[in-house]
């Protein structure tokens, strides 16, 4: 009787971890591997800015930062949002134009507000719109002013963008974490985003990051 218990014991230990490899053997690293505790170890920095943008006329609250609202929702994470020492100008054709020399002259605009106690967050969103393509040249600022307090964090990229895609922003934090962990991003439309707070209650819960049962 007891050889038949621990061998029932046995297969209700082995059959879940059978069954959570891939194909190739490998364990699938999409999901974090518990879900994470999201009551304090989470950050969410963004940049955003309200003005008129395309697609979507003259808006107070920035797209990026209705995203990292809903993120906030779902998670319970703490908000840092980047705000520029010079404010960007609020008319769209203005904005191109500052957003091009920008990055024409590799500069860094300077951010106005400090991010203190990094090393007490673990998990870091990093979200942003796209501007020519690419995140603008603030999240360089962002990554350059806090990259060694940065260093050994897990990141999860998103942003807002009209076509263009998000994986740039990926790609950025690469470049200055390049053996960091980094989630998959989730990148929504400019002009769709307040229509998308379930879509990314999805995502989080796709990727594993999701709320801690509050009892
Ligand atoms: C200067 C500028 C350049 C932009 N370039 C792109 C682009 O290359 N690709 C794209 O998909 N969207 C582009 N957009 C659209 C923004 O990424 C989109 O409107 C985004 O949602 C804005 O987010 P925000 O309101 O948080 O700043 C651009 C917007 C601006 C203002």
């Amino acid at each position: 009787m007891k050889k038949f218990l621990i061998f029932v014991f046995s297969l209700l230990i082995f059959i879940p971890l059978i069954s959570c490899r891939s194909d190739d053997g490998n364990k699938i690293n999409r999901k974090a591997e518990n879900p994470v505790d999201t009551n304090n170890n989470i950050l969410i920095v963004y940049f955003s800015r309200a003005g008129e943008n395309y697609d979507v006329g003259y808006i107070n609250i920035g797209n990026t930062a209705v995203m990292a609202g809903y993120i906030k929702d779902y998670t319970g994470g703490t908000i840092f949002e980047i705000i520029p020492a010079t404010p960007y100008p609020e008319g769209y054709e203005d904005m191109k134009k500052v957003s091009q020399q920008e990055t024409a002259n590799n500069i860094r605009p300077e951010i106005k507000n400090q991010l203190e106690n990094l090393d007490r967050y673990s998990v870091i969103f990093v979200g942003s719109p796209i501007w020519y393509g690419e995140p603008p040249m603030i999240m360089r600022t962002f990554y350059d002013t806090y990259k060694d307090k940065l260093a050994g964090k897990t990141f999860v990229p998103f942003g807002t963008h009209e076509g263009s895609g998000v994986n740039s922003c990926t790609r950025l934090l690469k470049e200055y974490f390049p053996n960091a962990k980094i989630f998959e991003a989730l990148g929504i439309k400019g002009h769709e985003v307040n229509n998308s707070r379930e879509l990314v209650g999805e995502w989080l819960q796709k990727i594993g990051i999701t709320k801690k049962e509050q009892k």
